[in-house]
């Protein structure tokens, strides 16, 4: 590769960036990270987004649903965060209760986490329900990326965490929705857990970037939950999930070859004594 070339490879990712590469056919990777060791690792593989997704409400303080979280708590994983990336696109998101219902105060929220952690652009989950806060928070100059779908924020609602917009009312909202937050200015849009068919139906009818997740192969790019696919989140193996790593088996065998060493009094050596 060409130094010009590599220069623009490593050159920090931006929203517009994230839209040429779909007017290229470029796919955008984009992962979970919580904290500053495993940003650093995950920014340095080359991953075009980090999310700072409020799933840290169940794989960092393990919590049932993504409910508790609160904005104190994701401005503090986003800081860590953004004290470790120097390439990616960091997107933290707005937690449950802190945009719904009144855009002013979705407005604060946004600018907390913008002014806080510094990262790049939040994300929050909703349509034309919450029109008013993105618009409220698009007019700040912050970059909003929207998430429709599977909607976990709204899981007392649903009731479950299975398949959306099957239906085709759900899926004609989805579709609309998809439209409407393209229109108002959002720069991309997460698509949770629908019909691969819808998916690729909506990618190819906006033109702002769709990552999936559990969306099929047919959207501008993919995101995972950082945990799941490193195996260290062993319980949760649903049908979309590729697990790439097996760590929580390699974590286990660590630990228990420590916990062995120290009790038999093979940690530490000489050589690792002073
Ligand atoms: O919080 C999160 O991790 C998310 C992804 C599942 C898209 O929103």
């Amino acid at each position: 590769m060409s130094v010009a070339k590599r220069d623009l490879e490593n050159r920090k990712v931006t929203t517009r960036r994230l839209i040429e590469m779909k007017q290229r056919g470029e796919k955008i990777s984009m992962l979970t990270a919580y904290d500053y060791s495993m940003a650093q690792l995950i920014d340095q593989a080359g991953m075009d987004v980090i999310l700072v997704g409020d799933s840290a409400s169940n794989v960092m303080a393990g919590n049932v649903t993504t409910l508790p979280i609160t904005l104190d708590q994701m401005i503090y994983h986003g800081k860590s965060v953004m004290k470790a990336v120097k390439r990616a696109l960091v997107v933290v998101d707005l937690p449950f209760g802190t945009y719904q219902g009144n855009s002013k105060e979705a407005l604060a929220s946004a600018i907390r986490v913008m002014k806080e952690t510094h990262a790049d652009c939040i994300k929050l989950e909703g349509g034309s329900e919450i029109r008013e806060s993105i618009e409220r928070i698009l007019c700040a100059g912050i970059p909003v990326m929207g998430h429709l779908g599977l909607t976990p924020q709204s899981i007392n609602k649903f009731g479950t965490y299975t398949v959306r917009a099957r239906e085709e009312e759900e899926a004609q909202k989805l579709i609309d929705d998809a439209h409407l937050l393209e229109e108002i200015g959002c720069f991309a849009l997460v698509l949770e857990k629908i019909p691969a068919e819808l998916a690729k139906r909506v990618a190819s009818e906006v033109s702002i970037p769709v990552i999936g997740i559990g969306a099929g192969n047919g959207v501008d790019g993919q995101v995972l939950v950082m945990h799941d696919m490193l195996g260290i989140n062993q319980g949760f193996s649903p049908r979309f999930l590729r697990r790439y790593a097996n760590l929580a088996e390699e974590i286990t065998r660590a630990v228990q070859e420590y916990i062995e060493d120290v009790k038999t009094q093979d940690f530490p050596n000489e050589k690792e004594s002073y």
